[in-house]
């Protein structure tokens, strides 16, 4: 993990959840973070904590749905550094509605906007700073981009779209040594169901999860952590997912009640 030394590393969606445990597993390795969201005040009670660790991190806002707003992290994050190692494209959101019972369609464009665009603007704006430094980039994708999931059809679809997106852009850029690494975590205990989009379009509120079963964050992040220091290319966080990638080529209609089931049963 000394690899991390001195790295210079970007993480979208820092103020929750799998962002902000990261974070802090990161830290004490010595790196430099900048860490991005839309809440201030979370970002900056997580900065106050890593800072009481020794390791104040740059904290800046940004909403990765806008463009613009994701070349500024960028620059921002060179102004402050003069490089960039790693950009960790995290942030994200979710639904939680049948697709027949959704009544905003613009459900389905916000979470495409925030799960795949702006992964792929800040990618954009970072690539001529990683090229320089023979970087990495990490996308935090999701099991739902390997298969469908009921009442996350426009999740699956964004997530789909970034692990096309990363594989693809991996082969691009192989010849300058940027690496590309997809995070596929199965159910982690974090905001993220209570803030599942419902058919209104609005936050559940409650999470549906059983989440004294399901994966913490803490743990999530621990797991990242070795496979970002050897630039591997795939984590898939549990062994359902690790064996569901095959089964789903010889037994697809046992796959998807796996994913029936889950749901169901919120783990
Ligand atoms: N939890 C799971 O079960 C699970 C499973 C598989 C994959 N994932 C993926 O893991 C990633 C992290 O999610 P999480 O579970 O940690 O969720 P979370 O606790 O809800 O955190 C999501 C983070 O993304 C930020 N965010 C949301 N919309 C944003 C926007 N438009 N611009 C900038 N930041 C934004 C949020 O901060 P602000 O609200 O302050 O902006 C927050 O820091 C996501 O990509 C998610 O799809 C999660």
């Amino acid at each position: 993990m000394q690899i991390f030394k001195d790295k210079v590393i970007i993480i979208t969606g820092a103020s929750e959840g799998i962002g902000r445990a990261l974070a802090l597993a990161l830290a004490p390795y010595g790196c430099k973070l900048v860490i991005s969201a839309r809440n201030l005040e979370r970002l900056n009670s997580l900065a106050k904590e890593l800072a009481e660790l020794g390791h104040p991190p740059l904290v800046h806002v940004a909403d990765v749905s806008d463009q613009v707003e994701c070349t500024g992290l960028i620059q921002a994050c060179i102004e402050a550094f003069g490089k960039l190692d790693i950009l960790i494209n995290n942030a994200g959101m979710t639904m939680w509605s049948r697709f027949d019972e959704l009544e905003d369609l613009s459900v389905l464009s916000q979470i495409m906007q925030v799960n795949y665009l702006g992964p792929a603007y800040l990618t954009h704006a970072a690539i001529p700073y990683l090229k320089q430094t023979q970087g990495q980039i990490v996308a935090v994708a999701s099991l739902t981009g390997m298969t469908g999931v009921p009442t996350r059809s426009g999740y699956a679809a964004s997530k789909h779209a970034v692990i096309g997106f990363f594989d693809s852009l991996r082969i691009e850029l192989s010849d300058d040594n940027v690496a590309v690494t997809v995070i596929c975590p199965d159910f982690v205990v974090t905001q993220t169901h209570k803030r599942a989009l419902d058919e209104q379009g609005k936050p559940l509120g409650a999470t549906p999860m059983q989440e004294s079963k399901i994966m913490t964050a803490e743990a999530c992040a621990q797991m990242m952590l070795p496979v970002i220091a050897k630039r591997q290319r795939l984590l898939i966080t549990s062994f359902r997912g690790r064996i569901g990638r095959f089964f789903k080529i010889i037994a697809p209609g046992l796959i998807d009640k796996i994913a029936r089931r889950a749901i169901a049963s919120g783990r």
